[in-house]
């Protein structure tokens, strides 16, 4: 097994400071910016200045970290009493909630903050020792995730090898399709779908990865390639549009993703454009396997009907983000955010829904931290109640 190389940070945190870089300004330029209150977190998550359904559980939970210990510090007006404290946590659970809306990891971070609230309020403990548990807590929603990324990412890659042998392949010099960027900068660090293809590298079982660009927001083109490229990673980049061809002309053993929520009968939300994989996948015979941890698992929503899908402004679909090509040799800033569509396009007329739903019955296998789930035999559904 080759040694881990070191993946990017998406989170840096010293004592109660916290950093993240700026990910609309990769892969061009690392620039770290410093949250520093609830606001400051709740607008980076928005603007997608971090982004992947786990990272902006991290954020979230560091930043409602980081505010109780400012307070616990200052002695704020809030640490007082059990009461106090939970007048002052709930709103802010609640405000951080609201910043992205399919990612369930934000909304199962919260629910597990509240938890612990309430938990600590009936254990009869004062304000002080409140905010300590809460402050515990919420460092474990962060810390807990490179971990948990790894067990999946050995579950789904040690499933595969096998799958592939099963059906008559040498389980190695696989080629590995995914979507969007799942690495350590959508998590705090390892990754998900990224992290599988990490692993089969790592145990020298990959020939190749393949990535799509991912448009509108190029999460593709822009951060898995520096991923794979600090990885050092053998891989393609496709243009979204080049799926079909890409399975038509070369032999790709598995299309892994990431998830934003999972619905309890396994539809899946995630990245704009996985369920076209899904599709072409399906057509190929090409395995579908979804890489996430159990807090992207909802129960609470049957189907994928039920999952809000977030739609991204309009004009994001009309921008694209990058640095000026060739760079200019006077040295100034090659950064540059360019219209694709004409001036003065009427915005009503364009659509930008950030996820899509990829039915059950498209994917082959889930994969959390607690193993592999798969359908029964005849069934177009899981049945995670068992997973989580
Ligand atoms: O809009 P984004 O960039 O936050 O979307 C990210 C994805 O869809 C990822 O695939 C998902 O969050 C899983 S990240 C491990």
């Amino acid at each position: 097994m080759q040694a881990t190389k070191l993946g990017l940070t998406s989170i840096k945190t010293d004592g109660d400071k916290i950093e993240i870089v700026n990910q609309l300004l990769l892969p061009h330029s690392t620039e770290f910016i410093e949250i520093k209150s609830i606001e400051d977190a709740h607008e980076a998550i928005k603007s997608m200045k971090i982004r992947g359904a786990p990272a902006i559980a991290s954020l979230a939970a560091l930043a409602f970290a980081a505010d109780l210990e400012r307070g616990v510090k200052a002695s704020a007006d809030f640490v007082t009493s059990p009461e106090t404290v939970k007048a002052h946590v709930e709103p802010i659970l609640a405000y951080l909630y609201t910043a992205r809306p399919t990612a369930v990891n934000l909304g199962a971070a919260t629910r597990r903050l509240t938890a612990t609230l309430d938990a600590s309020i009936e254990a009869g403990k004062d304000g002080r020792a409140i905010c300590a548990d809460l402050i515990v807590e919420a460092h474990k929603v962060a810390d807990e995730d490179v971990g948990r990324n790894k067990k999946m990412s050995q579950w789904g890659g040690d499933w595969l090898v096998d799958v592939v042998k099963q059906n008559g392949g040498s389980g190695s010099e696989l080629n590995v399709m995914t979507v969007c960027n799942t690495g350590s900068l959508a998590t705090s660090g390892y990754g998900t779908a990224l992290g599988l293809i990490t692993y089969l590298h790592e145990t020298g079982k990959l020939a190749s990865a393949y990535y799509t660009q991912t448009t509108p927001y190029h999460q593709g083109s822009r951060l898995t390639a520096l991923e794979l490229q600090k990885l050092e990673i053998p891989s393609v980049m496709i243009c979204d549009t080049m799926v079909g061809s890409l399975f038509q002309h070369h032999n790709i053993h598995a299309v892994v993703v990431g998830a934003d929520r999972i619905a309890k009968n396994g539809d899946t939300a995630n990245k704009i454009g996985t369920y076209n994989a899904a599709v072409i996948a399906a057509r190929h015979k090409i395995p579908f396997i979804v890489v996430a941890p159990i807090s992207t698992v909802d129960l609470a929503v049957a189907d994928g009907s039920g999952i809000p899908i977030e739609q991204r402004p309009p004009i994001e679909a009309c921008l694209v983000r990058g640095a000026i090509h060739p760079p200019p040799s006077s040295g100034e800033s090659t950064q540059a955010v360019v219209m694709i569509t004409p001036p003065g396009l009427d915005l009503k007329g364009v659509y930008n829904p950030s996820f899509d739903v990829t039915p059950a019955e498209l994917i082959t296998a889930i994969v959390t931290e607690k193993g592999v789930a798969t359908k029964r035999p005849g069934e177009l559904v899981f049945d995670l109640s068992g997973v989580v």
